[in-house]
């Protein structure tokens, strides 16, 4: 399995940068789109220059619904047919109107085999989900804003997968030191990136240095 990041609050150098986060996931004979940035523009250029054919996705999922999570997938939809794009509850008109097909999630489900979706879970208005994968090493799971809490979207995957969670990426939403002890006391590895803050990262690089992995646009994660 290969997690590419394709946009980023960082990006490696050739690459743009934007406030938003999307990641492409190749495994189990599929190809995921894990939300897609804020604008189409910077999804386009970054998916290219990293040679990803997004024309090719399986299907993608939505994490939740603001604008820099959804904004790309206007791009995605002019080079898909009808792309399957499990959302939270919310307005999906906009994603049909971009030619995808919208699959409203409202509960934990194996979405494909070795993909699980943690179903929404709420914070205030605001509902998000997460996106788990098996592979040899343990569940990865992709988050997007973290707004319900990291280590509840964390705990979420692993119940759904009934899996050890090996590694979580993706935005935390600037946590608080306790929720960053509870995620260490169940995932191995700790990629933080998008919205998660910097002092999550110092905290992180500080007490667990061997579970903290820093990844931006660009970067690639290889699982057996
Ligand atoms: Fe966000």
């Amino acid at each position: 399995m290969r997690l590419v990041v394709v946009v980023d609050n960082r990006a490696k150098e050739g690459l743009r940068k934007e406030w938003g986060w999307s990641a492409y996931i190749e495994t189990h004979g599929h190809r995921v789109l894990f939300d897609a940035g804020a604008s189409p523009s910077t999804l386009e250029f970054n998916a290219k220059r990293l040679g990803l054919d997004l024309s090719r996705l399986n299907f993608a999922v939505l994490s939740h619904h603001h604008g820099d999570h959804y904004g790309g997938f206007r791009y995605v939809g002019s080079v898909t047919g009808d792309l399957r794009v499990y959302s939270p509850p919310g307005e999906l008109g906009y994603l049909r109107e971009w030619g995808l097909n919208p699959v409203l999630v409202t509960s934990p489900l194996e979405v494909e085999r070795g993909f699980w979706l943690t179903g929404p879970l709420s914070a205030g208005w605001i509902l998000e989900q997460a996106l788990a994968i098996s592979t040899e090493e343990g569940l990865v799971v992709v988050v997007g804003c973290s707004h319900p809490g990291v280590h509840r979207l964390v705990r979420a995957a692993r119940d759904v997968s009934g899996i050890d969670v090996f590694l979580v990426v993706g935005g935390f939403h600037m946590p608080s030191e306790r929720v960053l002890d509870e995620l260490a006391g169940m995932s191995r590895k700790i990629c933080p990136a998008h919205c998660s803050g910097g002092r999550s990262v110092s905290y992180l690089r500080r007490k667990y240095p061997e579970k903290l992995c820093e990844v931006m646009a660009g970067s690639t994660l290889t699982f057996s």
